[in-house]
């Protein structure tokens, strides 16, 4: 199935919500790395799709997109199935906005999936830093962010989920959805990045935490991709741990300014970054 056609007219759609290691700051870097056509696309890392969104014009199969992270994933299929479900759901969080109702419903979750999108939605635009982070229990702890909630516009939200149309959209790990990819597919990985110590801040974005032996698994899964004549494109911490892991492949390096949330204040640290696009399967 072909993805809809885009709207020349209309302004680019972007991700709809905020992400911790999201890639709209780095896709410059990463774009001319992606094929200009190919099949099927597959995402198993998805987050907030900044690539899904920026290269869905050069998808000629179907989109493929996946996460491990349960609600993100219902935000996703709720956008695609039920965008007018959404903006009703989403006016009760618009119309009662303020702090102490940010408070309230913060571990409110409701039970209906559209409920959960729209709860998901609210608290991505208002908690601290757009920040999703659950403590051990999944619960999400995240402050208020002093911040109004803007929510959809419904051109908007009626755009992006048209652009889903023929897209299968599943809460799986990688260990599953990369067994699918066949030759004349394109994936783009972004997995979490392992911490660089022990001691150091990480994004908790499920319960479970991905650690050395997943990204281990993950590239043996990749070298699999490659043999099955797979074209693929990994964005990861340039460190030598993950060099290792792709001995053969190509690897572009580069450095980056990174933001950095401070975990007990209001600001935004600055990092460097070092960062590798790593590349896999049939070169043109
Ligand atoms: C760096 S983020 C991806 C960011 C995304 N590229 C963007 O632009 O927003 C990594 C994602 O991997 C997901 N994840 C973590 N472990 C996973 C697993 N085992 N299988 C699939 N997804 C996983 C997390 O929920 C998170 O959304």
């Amino acid at each position: 199935m072909t993805a809809a056609p885009t709207d020349v007219s209309a302004p680019p759609l972007r991700p709809f919500l905020k992400w911790a290691g999201g890639k709209t700051r780095l896709l410059g870097k990463i774009l001319p790395h992606v094929p200009a056509e190919f099949d099927d696309y597959h995402e198993p890392f998805l987050g907030g799709g900044a690539m899904f969104w920026a290269i869905r014009d050069r998808i000629a199969g179907a989109p493929h997109l996946h996460d491990l992270n349960e609600i993100l994933i219902t935000v996703w299929r709720t956008v695609q199935q039920d965008p007018a479900g959404l903006l009703a759901a989403l006016d009760y969080y618009k119309s009662n906005d303020s702090k102490d109702f940010y408070y309230s419903q913060r571990q409110a979750v409701p039970e209906s999936l559209v409920g959960q999108a729209a709860w998901f939605l609210y608290v991505n635009q208002t908690a601290w830093n757009g920040l999703w982070r659950v403590n051990k229990w999944g619960q999400f702890n995240v402050p208020w962010g002093d911040r109004p909630f803007r929510g959809f516009d419904e051109d908007t939200l009626h755009r992006l989920s048209d652009a889903l149309i023929g897209a299968t959209i599943t809460n799986d790990d990688f260990r599953v959805t990369l067994e699918k990819p066949k030759a004349g597919d394109f994936v783009y990985l972004d997995p979490p990045y392992l911490p660089i110590s022990d001691t150091s801040k990480f994004y908790l974005y499920t319960e479970k935490r991905f650690r050395a032996p997943d990204l281990a698994e993950l590239a043996a899964l990749c070298h699999q991709l490659t043999e099955r004549g797979v074209r693929w494109v990994m964005s990861n911490r340039d460190t030598e741990q993950v060099r290792d892991l792709f001995p053969d492949n190509e690897i572009v390096r580069f450095t980056t300014r990174r933001s950095v949330a401070a975990q007990n204040r209001r600001d935004v640290e600055q990092a460097d970054s070092p960062e590798a696009i790593i590349l896999g399967g049939p070169r043109p």
